[in-house]
């Protein structure tokens, strides 16, 4: 037995100090072949399925399974969910659908461009890179538009969204205008900020699919230009990158002209890099200013941005296509803990084009062990933090994993009024002033802490309570497409349930979808697996 499990970790390690080989030599190809198949899949049913003019009778398809799951015997009824397979959502969870009663919910087009009243309708499952192909050649984009060309329209609308743009207009639940919606009855509601349905609303950001079926969506598009002409402005020192943050992003002043497009990417705790943007044609004679950076041979984005803290500040003219996509290549910074070279410019001249690899690919063939292992050594969090904190934070951050690059991104958080949705109103030393919203951002920890660099001991399920009861404290909320340790008391101070449970007895949601809490739990029990991987292998 003991030299059975000796074995196994000797390979197990072997395996980790060998990643790289392996991922290049197998992951990748296997994930082109795996993508080719995908977007084969796609075109199939986008050329001889797909129609805009059949929604309705989709959606007529859909009510109708709905209402037939409503009039079976009510102790024969399974919970219900949607049919998509959970290797296809970017969620680090993987929802027990087998235990629900399944409902396809087939609807991949997009159905009108209103440019008078500046929005878009569109299916769920419409991607956002499907969205920006369509609207950027029209001159517009999405007033929020996610750097993950694979993220779904519908999926952020029922968890939630943030990008660069975040500071001047909030969430990704601000920018829609309508949700159409199938109910546990089948029966089928427009959902908007003022009519009958306004306290669905407000619940349908962040409840993950636990009130209805979404069947189409409504979002507020903007003009663009070409071109971003982007800033990079190097930071010494955290409390100068702090603050020179909160007053870029108008969290001082309400009516200060702020910029189109606001990160930070910080690099250790006393060095940032701030990029400022804003929508621009390029000037005569600044042509040889302009930077492709998406194209393969060019070197990853936070490894570009880094160079500014030694050459300076400086700015360039990037096309539209390439900023939205800006992180893809390197998945943010998570390709290098599978691909530690990858940066190299002979790799990336070679074999650049080959990433990033697929997030569905590395999702269908995630084992159990994998799964444990990614959570026990590797963290992915998206946590929407107080902007008056951002010094604690990064403190927080650094005591418990010990990682960079993070990212910050700016956003307002909207003051709806008391137990409106599941976010509370920002707390009044968090507002802006004179303004309805307070200033927060997009806390990024992505990558692996440094003990488990080291190969030291560490307590993932420790560190990621710990910053999880920060963020309660502070009055933040952890995006819940990532994995969470809280329990449903835990989970219930932190998010304010009171109108969600009030949506979920009106319109018939308890019986008939998951509790949005069972919803998003991790589907293992990561305190046990948390228990096993604990020591260094
Ligand atoms: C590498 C990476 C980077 C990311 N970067 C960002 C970022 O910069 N900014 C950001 O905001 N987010 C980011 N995210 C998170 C992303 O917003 C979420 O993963 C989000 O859930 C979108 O994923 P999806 O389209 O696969 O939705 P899913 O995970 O499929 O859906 C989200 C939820 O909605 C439910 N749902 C989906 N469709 C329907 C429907 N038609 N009816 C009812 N319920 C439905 C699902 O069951 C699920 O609970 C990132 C994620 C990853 C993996
Ligand atoms: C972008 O616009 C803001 C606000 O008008 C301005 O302060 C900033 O200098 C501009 N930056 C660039 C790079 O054009």
């Amino acid at each position: 037995m003991g030299s059975e499990v000796g074995l196994k970790q000797r390979i197990a390690r072997w395996m980790e100090d060998h990643r790289g080989l392996i991922v290049v030599l197998i992951v990748l190809p296997l994930s082109l072949i795996f993508d080719a198949l995908m977007q084969f899949r796609h075109w199939v049913f986008r050329k001889f399925i797909s129609a805009p003019e059949k929604h309705d009778e989709r959606v007529r398809a859909i009510q109708k399974k709905v209402r037939k799951w409503s009039e079976q015997p009510q102790k024969d009824r399974k919970m219900m969910c949607t049919a998509r397979p959970n290797w296809q959502s970017l969620s680090t969870t993987f929802f027990r659908k087998d235990l629900c009663h399944k409902i396809a919910i087939p609807l991949y087009d997009i159905l009108e461009l209103k440019p008078s009243h500046m929005s878009i309708r569109v299916e769920p499952m419409v991607s956002v890179g499907q969205a920006t192909a369509f609207l950027v050649p029209r001159g517009y984009t999405l007033a929020v538009c996610l750097e993950v060309a694979e993220a779904t329209l519908g999926g952020l609308a029922m968890g939630v969204g943030m990008t660069t743009y975040s500071h001047k207009v909030g969430l990704y639940q601000e920018s829609i205008i309508a949700y159409e919606m199938v109910l546990s009855d089948g029966s089928l509601v427009r959902v908007t900020r003022d009519n009958e349905y306004s306290d669905l609303y407000h619940t349908l950001p962040w409840s993950h699919g636990t009130l209805g079926f979404l069947v189409a969506l409504e979002l507020q598009i903007i003009k663009i230009k070409p071109h971003i002409k982007m800033e990079y402005i190097p930071v010494k020192g955290k409390k100068n990158y702090c603050n020179m943050m909160r007053e870029l992003s108008g969290a001082l002043d309400k009516d200060k002209a702020t910029p189109d497009y606001l990160e930070a990417t910080i690099y250790n705790k006393e060095e940032a890099v701030i990029m400022v943007g804003n929508f621009s044609d390029v000037p005569p004679g600044e042509e040889n200013k302009i930077n492709h950076l998406t194209r393969w041979y060019k070197p990853w984005f936070y490894k570009y941005v880094e160079r500014f803290l030694k050459k300076g500040r400086d700015y360039e003219y990037i096309p539209l296509g390439d900023y939205l996509l800006r992180h893809n290549r390197a998945i943010f910074w998570v390709v290098e803990t599978m691909i530690p070279f990858g940066n190299n410019a002979l790799f990336r001249f070679f074999f650049g084009w080959l990433l990033p690899p697929k997030i569905a690919f590395l999702k269908f063939t995630t084992t159990p062990g994998v799964r444990a292992m990614t959570f026990t050594k590797q963290v992915f969090q998206d946590i929407v933090l107080p902007m008056n904190q951002l010094e604690d934070q990064i403190d927080k951050s650094e005591e418990l994993f010990d990682l960079y690059p993070v990212l910050v991104y700016p956003c307002r958080i909207y003051d709806h009024g008391p137990h409106r949705g599941q976010l509370r109103p920002p707390r009044k030393d968090q507002m802006v002033p004179g303004a309805n919203y307070g200033m927060f951002n997009d806390l990024g920890v992505y990558g692996v802490p440094r003990p488990v660099l080291e190969k030291k001991r560490f307590d993932a399920v420790d560190a990621m309570r710990k910053m999880e009861r920060f963020t309660q404290e502070v009055g933040g909320y952890p995006f819940l497409y990532a994995d969470t340790f809280m329990t449903r008391e835990e989970f219930e101070k932190m998010f304010d349930l009171t109108a969600y449970e009030q949506v979920r007895a009106k319109y018939n949601a308890n019986g008939a979808f998951p509790h949005l809490h069972d919803k998003i739990k991790p589907e293992i029990d990561v305190v046990e697996v948390g228990k096993q991987y604990m020591d260094p292998l």
